[in-house]
């Protein structure tokens, strides 16, 4: 990257990062596009939205912190797969 280049430039270049939040929703930090399954866009209109992933949303795909309420729980990094599931 050239020192020549503009912040927003930069930006542009940038990935989104997508962070699970413990007990809570998928916050992605842009640029990104949000689409359905049939690649109609989603309009958002910020650069960091939270998805929902405990599916009690009344706003899905976007959480409305419902989750609180719902008792959701999640780790942020990825489950430990080696450990039997709470069901089993
Ligand atoms: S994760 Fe927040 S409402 Fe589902």
């Amino acid at each position: 990257m050239s020192d020549a280049e503009l912040p927003e430039q930069r930006d542009e270049a940038e990935p989104a990062v997508i962070t699970p939040y413990r007990d809570g929703p998928l916050l992605v930090r842009g640029p990104f596009r949000l689409v359905d399954q049939d690649g109609r866009e989603i309009e958002v209109s910020r650069r960091t939205v939270a998805l929902c992933r405990c599916g009690k949303s009344k706003l899905r795909p976007l959480c409305d912190g419902t989750h609180k309420q719902a008792g959701f729980t999640a780790p942020s990094g990825a489950e430990d797969r080696s450990r039997p599931s709470p069901a089993a």
